[in-house]
Parts: C-alpha cells; structure tokens; sequence
C-alpha cells in the first residue's frame, strides 16, 4: 500500500478464524462495504466450518453472528485457507492467532508462547508487498510490538522484489464472548497503539465507519499492549475479590447478593462485574494475569507479582471450596453417587469452555468417585472429553483401561429432565436462562432431601422451603 497515494484501505486479511478473529472480521465486513476482509486460518476445518453454506456448523456460538455471515460472506468476507495469498495481497493485516501459555522453558506457566505470533510475523515478512500496516489483535504481553518489528525486518527478504515496509499497531480486542457482536457493534473505547500517525489514524478511519471518533484512544504501543492486560486483571479482580466476600457471607450470615447491592450502588464501584460465582473462566484472564505476574518478576517487582498472583489464587480455592462443600454435605462420600451437572461452559452463551470452572470442580467430584451427569445446551461430548479425560490416567493403565473408566464416570444429557431425574444431587455451574424455569415438583425418581448447589445464584431460594429438595446458594 502506498500511504501517501491510498487514503483508503481497500484489502484487510486476518490471520485466525477464531473466537476473536472470526466475529470482529465479520462486524468490519458489515460496517466498510468497500473493504475486502479475507480471514485466513492453517486450519481447514475451521475455514470450511466459516463457509458452511447452511451456517448450521459455525465454529463458534454468538448471538447475531450467523445473520452477519449470511449477509456479508461472498461479498466482502471471504473465509480462506490461502495464507500467502491473502497477504500479499493485503493492505492491512490483523493478527488474531491464540498466544497460549508457556508449557515449558523460561516463563513456563505464566509467559506467553508467542510462537505462533512469530509465524505470523514470518510469513507477512515473506508475501507482504509494499507497505502494510500490521496489527497486533491478539492479546500479547508487553513489548510484543517489539519482537514483530524485529522479525518483519529480519525476514524481509524481498522474495518478490517489491520494496516492503511494516508499521506495527496494538489494537487489544475487549469484546466478551456471547456478548461479541454487540461489543464490537457499541464498543466503550477502541485503542489504537502506534509509533506513527499516519497508520493510527488510517486504521481508527476503519472504525469511525461506525464508531463514534471520541471513542477511539490513540496511544504509544506499550500504553495499548499494557491497557490491554490491566483491564483483563482489574475485572477479574473485581471477581476474586466478591467471591472472596461470598465465603465470609457463609460464615457470618450475611447475603451476598444484598451486599453486592449496597456495595455496587456506590457510583465510585459501580455494580458490574460482581456477581459471585464458581470463579472466572475463559481463554484470557487467567492467561493475562500469568503474563502480568511474569512482566513484574521479570522487572524485578516482587510484590506487584505477588499482589495480581493473589487474584488467581482466590479464583482457584473458590472452585476448591465449592467441590468441598458439596463433598461434605453428601456426608464426605460420593462414591457411586450421581451428581447432576448443570452448565459445563465457561459462562452462558457461549459453547467455550476453555478454563472453565467446571473443568476443575468436575475432575475433582470425579476423584472422589461420583458419577457426573452432564448437561449443557451448547457444549459438546467430545469438548467434555477433552477435558475429564486426562485427569482419569492412573499409572499402568492402557487406554482402553482408561476409556472404559471415563465411560463409567460421566456422561452427557441432552435433556434437562433426564439430567437431574434419579441424581443425588445437582450442581449448577453456568447460569444458562433455561435452568432458571425448571419445574422441580417433576423429579420423582429424585429422593427427598436431595441437595441442589447453586454455585451462579440463578434460584429463587423460597421455591424450595415446602419442597423435597434441600437448597444450598452460593455466599448466604
Ligand atoms: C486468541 C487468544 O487466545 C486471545 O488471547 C487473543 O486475544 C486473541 O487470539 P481466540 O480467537 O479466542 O483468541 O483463539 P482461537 O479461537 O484459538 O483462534 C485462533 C486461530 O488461529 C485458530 O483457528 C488457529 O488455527 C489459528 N492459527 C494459529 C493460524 O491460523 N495460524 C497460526 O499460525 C496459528
Ligand atoms: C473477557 C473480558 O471481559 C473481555 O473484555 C476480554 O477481551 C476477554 O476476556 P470473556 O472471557 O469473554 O471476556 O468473559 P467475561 O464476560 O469477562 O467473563 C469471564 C469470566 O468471569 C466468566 O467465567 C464469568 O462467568 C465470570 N464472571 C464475570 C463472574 O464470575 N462474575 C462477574 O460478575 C462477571
């Protein structure tokens, strides 16, 4: 692209079809019909899943999204599998590829694997022409900017004789999944990170097609990347720090709910993000606070790691504390006891499970010898089995052994009724509309007496003071 003759960008391709590069390439395509959007991904599963011509198997669940890529898909949102092609031919290129945490070597556990950024990086390095604007959408850890300047210029080998030049943009993805298309369609702020101003301003012209100019930040690069992980780390704070709450309300007599409400109506806290829970799941705010710890330990700050640590910690003993509850209120034995699992996704709304509470809450129901009767509307067996799998091997076991055992320790329902009918007790873990309207009076293979745990506080507590079931809700 030549910046001084093109004021308009014409060609965007981005590298990653998933949970963030998919909706957000499909929210530009509606909005700038005069831009081409190519989303291109290594893997042609997912791409042909983008182009299923029923949009019956989108690779991922979100309100109004199916209607957006009815509408656009074929005209100016293309789905692809041709990596180098839609490069070379892009003005403007979003890297929207996973950044996963570090299994192993320096910073393993917290860091950021960045390896797939670097091919990225490689790659655009290789087929770009001319001058292209490269934006960092992934969240990275602070300095990323960096490592990609330095590869773009590295491996610029000049493969097709043009003249290549890159500038590097931080643009942070703050949408929320099931609520995607709507924060991206109204977003609070977009942040646009930089070195020049030219290509700040050429990529905030992409969202003022509809996005209000005072709603776009204009920052230095470190600013944005760093914005980024403080936002993931104060929200998730917030919940560490009312579920934290939620257990002395158990042990005090206070209600958890009434004091989110006398503590949220102060205007100075305000009341979103405080809703108490089974802790926080997802793909990034456990990864971002990792990347935050390891940032401060890196730059010698000992206590900040420590303080931000703090938050993950209390995250996990919520969901430890919940398994022990429900544990010692089924008389500190759950074997052969079937336990009936109510939402196995990270939150409603969404089919993701990556990092859900329900991950380690079910493992850890599983070891204690219970049989879990699984039922979410829209996660799938084989997401689960991924999942419940591993944490099943026993040394010496072969893997017959071992399918045979998963086999024997859960299952999943499609039906709400089948779930909970005949269990001996029931965990609710998402808080998904329709368990909210369960007729309980139903369940007569369930024996008096049976615990129902709410762990989202989705219940009306008075429903059960004339009923079989014994009412357990999370906080009070
Ligand atoms: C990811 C990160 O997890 C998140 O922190 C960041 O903010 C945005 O990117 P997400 O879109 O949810 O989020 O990841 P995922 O659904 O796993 O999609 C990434 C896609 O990139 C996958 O489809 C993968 O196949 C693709 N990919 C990965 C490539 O096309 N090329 C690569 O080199 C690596
Ligand atoms: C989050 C951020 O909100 C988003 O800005 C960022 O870009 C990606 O990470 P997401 O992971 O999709 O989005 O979900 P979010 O709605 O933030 O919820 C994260 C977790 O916190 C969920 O497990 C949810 O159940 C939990 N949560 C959220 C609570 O337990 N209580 C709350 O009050 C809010």
């Amino acid at each position: 692209m030549d910046l001084e003759k093109k004021g308009n960008i014409l060609n965007i391709c981005c590298i990653g079809a998933g949970y963030v590069g998919g909706p957000t390439m499909a929210v530009i395509a509606k909005n700038c019909k005069n831009v081409k959007v190519t989303v291109v991904d290594v893997s042609r599963e997912r791409i042909d899943a983008w182009n299923d011509i029923n949009l019956q198997n989108l690779p991922i669940f979100e309100p109004q999204l199916k209607e957006i890529i009815s509408s656009c898909r074929g005209k100016n949102l293309f789905f692809s599998t041709e990596v180098s092609k839609a490069i070379s031919n892009a003005d403007i290129i979003f890297i929207c590829v996973n950044t996963p945490t570090k299994e192993r070597g320096l910073g393993a556990g917290k860091a950021s694997n960045l390896k797939w950024i670097e091919l990225c990086a490689k790659q655009i390095a290789n087929f770009s022409v001319g001058h292209t604007l490269v934006v960092e959408k992934s969240t990275v850890p602070v300095k990323t900017a960096q490592v990609l300047k330095t590869i773009l210029n590295c491996n610029n080998n000049n493969l097709n004789n043009s003249k290549k030049s890159f500038s590097i943009l931080s643009n942070p993805e703050f949408l929320s999944e099931g609520n995607a298309i709507e924060d991206l369609e109204n977003p609070d702020r977009i942040l646009i990170g930089g070195e020049d101003e030219n290509s700040i301003n050429l990529l905030s012209s992409i969202y003022e097609n509809w996005v209000d100019k005072s709603k776009i930040i204009k920052t230095n690069l470190w600013s944005s990347e760093l914005s980024k992980l403080t936002a993931n780390a104060f929200l998730a704070q917030r919940i560490s720090s009312i579920n934290s709450i939620s257990a002395l309300c158990e042990k005090t007599g206070a209600d958890i709910e009434q004091v989110v409400e006398a503590v949220g109506s102060d205007k100075r806290i305000g009341n979103s993000f405080l809703k108490p829970g089974p802790g926080f799941g997802g793909s990034c705010f456990k990864k971002d606070i990792l990347n935050l710890v390891y940032l401060c330990e890196f730059f010698g700050l000992e206590e900040v790691a420590e303080y931000w640590n703090s938050v993950l910690k209390i995250n996990e003993w919520q969901q430890d504390r919940i398994s022990k509850i429900l544990i010692e209120k089924l008389f500190n034995t759950l074997s052969g006891k079937k336990i009936a699992i109510l939402g196995f996704a990270f939150k409603a709304n969404t089919n993701d499970i990556r990092e859900s509470p329900a991950i380690n809450i079910c493992n850890q129901l599983i070891n204690e010898g219970a049989f879990l009767k699984i039922h979410d509307p829209k996660v799938k067996k084989e997401q689960i089995e991924k999942e419940l799998k591993l944490n099943n091997i026993k040394e010496n076991e072969s893997i017959d052994d071992r399918n045979l055992i998963d086999f024997h320790n859960w299952n999943i329902y499609k039906s709400v009724f089948d779930c909970i009918n005949g269990s001996d007790c029931i965990l609710i873990l998402t808080e998904w509309e329709e368990y909210k309207n369960i007729e309980w009076n139903d369940f007569i293979e369930c024996e008096n007496n049976t615990w129902i745990f709410d762990a989202r506080l989705l219940l009306d507590k008075k429903k059960f003071e004339n009923s079989k079931f014994n009412y357990w809700k999370l906080g009070s």
